[in-house]
């Protein structure tokens, strides 16, 4: 029994340092910025890893990114699941994370791919800004473009921000690879392999912007460069991931284990699929320990039938009306020159509380 106890210790205490710690770095204050403290109090209270110190020694101008990245990923995350029943809101435990971010659920799938392409979107975007020593310009595609165009302006870093990025986000799991336990290196090779998730969707989001010159706008030649969009489409490119990700095991290969599908019916996955490898309970009622909040309170949309309708986030139990007033801008009208004038209509509407 005590053995048992300690074996569970042990595991929490695994989990309390996992990869995603550093999201903690958004606690930073920021008179700590100029400071040559601030990556041992990393490393003691924002949950660094040795690797991630001694990167941030290094690279001492991109930790304010770093920062930057942290806070992003976690507003980015709420925004994207505000009304799902899991809300993501045990993001803000970083670093001492609840099992929903720990066990391998598909939520962690999210998190972890979402951070690091966090990481490398703020990365990206700074060294094209030109406010990191390390880097500049992206580079320009060797392909020349079609069309009238050509290759000019500065486009975003993503090479830089990429291998950034993996050296940061994946310095804790990278370390774990080598420890022996079957599931610990499972739960490795899956973060592992939602951090590239991540960047590949970054990778992928990529766009191209164009500048016109030509006389008086005729647009003769233009110039294009490489941007990236804001994260919070690049969040809605790997939520869609989250929804159709795949469950992998171990499983024997001859005779090598490999991590590979748990079940064959769920077919093969590719580097920019979110994998997982611990089923996500329904969060429907309160398991503080797991982060399930539970869907008490919660308010609902009686009209539909996706995951914000009262039937799922209730999960199906009754739900409570009330009538609210709102106040709202209306019958907005464009005053020459040059404001808006509205003004402010009461109306009342129909809120659904989950019981
Ligand atoms: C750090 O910044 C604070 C204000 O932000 C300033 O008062 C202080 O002098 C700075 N310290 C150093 C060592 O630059
Ligand atoms: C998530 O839902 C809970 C209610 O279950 C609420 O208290 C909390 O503010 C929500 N968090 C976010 C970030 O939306
Ligand atoms: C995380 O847990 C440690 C140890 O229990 C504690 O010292 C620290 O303050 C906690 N951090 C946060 C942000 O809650
Ligand atoms: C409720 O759901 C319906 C159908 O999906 C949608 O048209 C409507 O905008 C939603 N209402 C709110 C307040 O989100």
């Amino acid at each position: 029994m005590r053995l048992l106890g300690a074996l569970v210790w042990l595991t929490a205490l695994w989990q309390a340092t996992g990869a995603i710690s550093w999201l903690a770095f958004k606690h930073v204050e920021a008179e700590a910025w100029n400071s040559t403290r601030l990556c041992r109090l990393s490393r003691q209270r924002h949950g660094f890893v040795k690797r991630q110190e001694k990167l941030c020694r290094r690279y001492r101008d991109v930790m304010r990114h770093v920062h930057t990245a942290s806070h992003q990923s976690m507003h980015t995350c709420q925004k994207l699941f505000a009304n799902h029943r899991w809300n993501c809101s045990s993001i803000n435990f970083a670093p001492n994370y609840t099992r929903d971010l720990t066990a391998g659920t598909r939520e962690q799938a999210f998190v972890y791919a979402q951070s690091a392409a966090a990481l490398m979107h703020s990365v990206a975007r700074a060294c094209s800004a030109g406010t990191i020593f390390y880097c500049g310009c992206g580079r320009t595609p060797r392909r020349l473009p079609d069309g009238n165009f050509k290759w000019g302006g500065c486009g975003d870093n993503t090479k830089f921000g990429q291998r950034f990025a993996r050296k940061f986000a994946d310095s804790a799991d990278r370390r774990k690879s080598k420890r022996t336990s079957q599931q610990e290196r499972l739960r490795a090779k899956v973060n592992l392999h939602n951090n590239r998730a991540g960047s590949k969707a970054v990778q992928k989001s990529l766009r191209i912007e164009c500048k016109c010159h030509g006389v008086s706008g005729s647009c003769n030649i233009k110039t294009c460069w490489r941007k990236l969009p804001d994260l919070l489409t690049i969040g809605q490119r790997l939520q869609r991931k989250y929804r159709a990700a795949i469950e992998v095991a171990m499983r024997r290969v001859g005779s090598r284990w490999q991590m590979a599908p748990a079940t064959t019916a769920m077919g093969r996955f590719s580097k920019d699929d979110l994998i997982y490898n611990a089923k996500s309970p329904d969060y429907c009622v309160k398991d503080t320990s797991f982060g399930s909040l539970g869907t008490n309170g919660r308010e609902c949309n009686a009209s539909s039938t996706s995951h914000d309708g009262c039937q799922s986030m209730c999960c199906g139990r009754p739900y409570n009306t009330f009538t609210v007033e709102k106040i709202e801008r209306c019958q907005c009208k464009y005053v020459w020159c040059c404001y808006v004038k509205c003004k402010t209509c009461k109306r009342w509407v129909d809120v659904h509380e989950c019981t």
